[in-house]
């Protein structure tokens, strides 16, 4: 499988007389867009036209008079003013496909020269239940790790648990004074996030009365200047647009203002009349602080503190594993925050002493060119940071793997960290190695606006998986009983299918869109067994199962046999040449970080299958031997969207 590859290869050495950066040239040898151009085209004349000031298709017909493509290509065509168009023989696509369809597994050449990757995913902050958006990073850096290691790149996953921060200190503040002895014991996670919350509102209840004073002050500021701004545009002649304009900008700054008063004032009206935090608010007035001393507390070893953290951390764990069991995630190592905890005072004075972080105002910071602001490693009251355990980690992971790279699939809002992060490494650990921020967008409801539940909170990962289970059924219980000879499916099957689907489609919703925009999370348009969804790559799958059975075919004896594949018809032979692309699938998936390119992959090979199916008859083929072939590519066909969607961490039912 390696029609892309080979092209490229058979370019090189002739291009290499051209140019002595052949790879800018090679990497214009791609598929067409349109079958009119052949199946490649291959348009490095244009720039080297330009480069050695020629005409582009005499430089055209040249290279293609030394390439020798013989039995690559049947045929080569100079068009315009120098584009090449190339078909692939029906005779190479036949070999290859054949050689596919002969192999026990879909496999692509291993890359030439593999990698070592660490990729840091998931990474949760433990002790706040997950949420939908945690869902990206996961099933973003399982199928890129999954994806690389099928390319043959050696791939570590590591879990970069937020198992040490301020959430710890918040829920242990809330432990020594709210807790509820029975409700822990019988169900310690749900205890724990209750504490969490209940924490998080009074800290908000203290932040809105502290801040009361100043908001008042920035309203009466705002009035003051909406008034200047009024006797400036009253000053001037009424059509001064300048004036207009800031006496608009003065209002609109005003109500900013006013708002943000009221939404004070209403929280605190709303946490004073809460039955169970109202009568509390009082006796917690320097909750922010305590909960930042209980956390330093737990860190500088306190006993108590540290039996509390250790007595959480596993009910806390486990309930993150039940999501990684229903999604499938696994994980190489998981070295959480708290793990680096010892190595934070050494790499700050190794930062120090290589003259690359100094003091000042009392906080330690590594300055770097490029940023207005520094990046802070140890705060004034000896505190470190986020960034810190940032840095460690990197060390570490430099020590143990001499990493090549190492990807980071979190949200696009930790952009700034991660710059500064990658800006620090590069001057201090890690010159060589490529440091990745894969970033995503945020998960939208259908309003439009970040997805989150009717009382405003986070949507909860273990609810969303739930649902989509229980509409999954739905539609697999419809499509069973609309069958024309009646429904076919057991009760357990239909739940194994619902699974399958269910998981199916949260993952490759995420999956298939480009991973740097927002996407609206949507059911039904998920669970459509029509369309871009995994539905519909598992349906394809099924179906060609279920060809296997009417015609009580054994697929694997037909594989070991001297049948073969031909591909006479147009929609057999298109339907080959796309199943031998898959491996330049991988290869942008790799190029990019972006498991989108997959997802469109396997559409398109799903589309193609479906027009092949519609053009040639399968079990009712003209004669033995073509029913052969085309059973031999439908297995193919199957088997390469198996494994495809595999690499995106979805399972393929056989019934649906
Ligand atoms: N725990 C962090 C969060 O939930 C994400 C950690 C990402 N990985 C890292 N090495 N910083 O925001």
């Amino acid at each position: 499988m390696k029609i892309l590859t080979e092209l490229r290869a058979r370019f090189r050495e002739v291009l290499a007389n051209y140019d002595s950066d052949v790879e800018p040239l090679l990497d214009m040898i791609r598929p067409s867009q349109d079958a009119r151009f052949g199946d490649y085209q291959a348009n490095m004349a244009m720039p080297l036209g330009k480069k050695l000031s020629r005409q582009p298709r005499e430089i055209a017909s040249e290279i293609m008079s030394s390439v020798s493509l013989d039995d690559l290509c049947s045929q080569i065509e100079v068009a315009g003013p120098g584009f090449v168009n190339l078909t692939i023989s029906d005779q190479w696509l036949t070999d290859q496909i054949n050689e596919l369809s002969n192999s026990t597994e879909i496999q692509i050449d291993s890359v030439d020269e593999p990698r070592t990757f660490v990729t840091d995913y998931s990474s949760p902050n433990v002790a706040k239940p997950m949420h939908v958006g945690h869902i990206r990073s996961t099933v973003i850096g399982d199928s890129l790790s999954r994806v690389l290691s099928f390319a043959g790149h050696n791939v570590i996953r590591d879990n970069h648990l937020g198992d040490w921060g301020t959430q710890f200190g918040m829920i242990i503040y809330g432990y020594k004074h709210f807790v509820d002895e029975g409700a822990f014991k019988e169900e310690p996670v749900k205890e724990l996030s209750r504490l969490y919350r209940l924490v998080n509102q009074i800290i908000a209840y203290w932040n809105a009365r502290n801040g009361l004073d100043d908001a008042q002050a920035t309203i009466d500021q705002k009035i003051t200047a909406l008034e200047a701004a009024r006797g400036a545009a009253e000053a001037v002649d009424p059509g001064d647009k300048k004036a207009a304009k800031n006496l608009k900008r003065a209002e609109s700054q005003l109500s900013v203002a006013t708002a943000s008063l009221g939404s004070l004032t209403s929280t605190i009206e709303s946490t004073e009349g809460d039955e169970v935090l109202g009568p509390v608010l009082a006796s917690h007035e320097q909750i922010g602080t305590a909960v930042l001393t209980e956390t330093a507390k737990l860190h500088d070893g306190d006993v108590e503190n540290v039996a509390l953290w250790e007595g959480f951390l596993p009910h806390c764990r486990a309930d993150i594993q039940k999501i990684y069991d229903r999604l499938d995630i696994q994980f190489d190592v998981e070295y959480g925050e708290s793990f680096y905890h010892d190595r934070l005072g050494p790499v700050v004075s190794d930062l120090e002493s290589k003259g690359l972080a100094r003091e000042s105002e009392g906080a330690v910071c590594v300055f770097l060119d490029e940023f207005e602001t520094p990046m802070i490693v140890r705060k004034r009251d000896g505190a470190f940071l986020y960034a810190t355990t940032d840095l460690a980690t990197i060390q570490y992971r430099q020590e143990t793997w001499s990493p090549d790279a190492m990807l980071y699939v979190v949200d696009h809002r930790q952009g700034e960290h991660f710059q500064k992060l990658f800006a620090a490494a590069a001057i201090w650990q890690a010159p060589e190695t490529e440091l990745q921020h894969i970033s995503f967008g945020t998960v939208l409801g259908e309003d439009g606006r970040p997805f989150k539940t009717r009382s405003g909170d986070a949507v909860g990962l273990e609810g969303l998986l739930d649902e989509a289970v229980a509409r999954a059924l739905d539609v697999v219980t419809a499509n069973d009983e609309s069958k024309p000879n009646g429904a076919e499916l057991t009760k357990d099957e239909r739940n194994h299918i619902a699974d399958c689907i269910g998981h199916g489609a949260i993952k490759y919703a995420d999956l298939s869109h480009n991973r740097t925009s927002d996407y609206v999370f949507s059911y039904e348009k998920m669970m459509a067994l029509e369309g871009n969804t995994a539905a519909y790559m598992q349906y394809s799958y099924a179906r060609i199962q279920s060809i296997f059975r009417r015609g009580e075919i054994d697929i694997d004896g037909l594989r070991a046999s001297f049948s073969s594949i031909a591909l006479d018809e147009p929609a057999e032979r298109a339907l080959a040449l796309t199943i031998l692309q898959f491996s330049e699938a991988i290869a942008q998936v790799i190029e990019d970080y972006r498991p989108n390119y997959l997802t469109n992959y396997l559409f398109d090979l799903a589309k193609r299958f479906s027009s092949f199916f519609e053009k040639c008859h399968v079990l009712r083929a003209e004669s033995e031997t073509i029913m052969q072939s085309r059973l031999l590519l439908c297995d193919v066909t199957a088997r390469v969207i198996g494994t495809g969607l595999d690499l995106l961490g979805i399972r393929v039912v056989d019934k649906m």
